[in-house]
Order: structure tokens, then C-alpha cells, then sequence
């Protein structure tokens, strides 16, 4: 009998567990990439690669929008390790970890010799990455008890959405100088 007892609760236990570590996972990974976007614009930018067509200054206003999210999201992680729980230092090591990962891609995707439509190019990449996170992290808001959890997500989908559009707009713009 209290083996019979016990059995649902533990399941319950190992399946909020299984989802909390993926909500950790996500948000991890929507933290890494901002700290990669602004990395990229900045490292693109010193190369000379985003002076084509005046690409660098709306740029820059992006990047300084990413500086803005993480902020956000920074608060938000120490908000929701209080309330529910969350593993600060877990969801750290996974932004981490992207970041890691996503300067990798954009040594690889640029190559020896980059232009500047193979550099804003890969924004639109990164950028879209970020907009399918927000994506992903929005549907598991219903997950998270806190409110607050869910407008932020979609308030930073929404620039995001925005940034896909003005890096694909610069890309086609320098397609035709
Ligand atoms: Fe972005």
C-alpha cells in the first residue's frame, strides 16, 4: 500500500523535475544567444564587414537591444530562482555553452575570407535562432506559474521578430550595391 501511495507523487516529482531542467535549458540557451549577438555584431563590426551601406548603425541600436534583453532576462533568472526554483547557475552554464557553440558556427559559416553579405548573413541566421527560441520558451510559459514570465517573452519575441526583419532587409539592401 504505500509503495501504491507513493508512486504517483514520486512520478509527479520526476516529471515537474524533467520539465523545469527544460524551461532551465531554454532560457539558458535564449541568454547564450543574446551574449552571442551582440558578440557577432561587435566582432563583425571590427572587421570592417558591416561599413557597407551604413549597416553598422542600425546595427548597433541592435546590439544594444540585446544588451537590453539580457538585462532583462538576467533579472528575470534571479526573479524565478527565488519563486520557482529555477538553477541559476545551471541555466548559466548552458548560456555559456551557446554562446560557446554559436561562435564556433560563425567562425565556420564566415570562413578565411568573409564579405559583408556573408557577415550580415550570418546575423540573419543568428537572429532567427533567437526568434524560434522565444518561440519555443513562449509555449512553455504555461509551464511556469509566474505571470510576469510569459509578457516578457513575448515582449522580447516581438523585437526579435523585428530584428529577423531588419537584418534580412540589410541583407537584400547590400545584395544590390
Ligand atoms: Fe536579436
Amino acid at each position: 500500500m504505500i509503495v501504491l501511495d507513493n508512486t504517483p507523487r514520486q512520478l509527479a516529482m520526476i516529471s515537474s523535475g524533467n520539465k523545469q531542467q527544460e524551461i532551465e535549458k531554454k532560457i539558458g540557451e535564449a541568454l547564450g544567444l543574446e551574449m552571442a549577438a551582440q558578440k557577432a555584431v561587435e566582432e563583425l563590426g571590427s572587421k570592417g564587414l558591416l561599413d557597407k551601406g551604413g549597416m553598422n548603425v542600425k546595427l548597433e541600436s541592435m546590439r544594444k537591444q540585446a544588451n537590453n534583453h539580457q538585462t532583462q532576462l538576467e533579472e528575470l533568472i534571479q526573479k524565478l530562482s527565488g519563486s520557482e526554483g529555477l538553477d541559476s547557475a545551471n541555466i548559466q552554464e548552458v548560456a555559456n555553452e551557446t554562446e560557446r557553440k554559436i561562435s564556433e558556427i560563425m567562425k565556420t559559416y564566415l570562413g578565411d575570407q568573409p564579405d559583408s553579405s556573408e557577415a550580415i548573413e550570418f546575423l540573419c541566421l543568428a537572429e532567427g535562432g533567437e526568434v524560434t527560441h522565444y518561440e519555443v520558451l513562449g509555449a512553455m510559459t504555461k509551464l511556469v506559474k509566474d505571470r510576469k514570465f510569459s509578457t516578457k517573452v513575448r515582449a522580447i519575441l516581438k523585437d526579435e521578430r523585428k530584428h529577423l526583419q531588419l537584418c534580412t532587409r540589410l541583407a537584400k539592401q547590400i545584395a544590390v550595391l
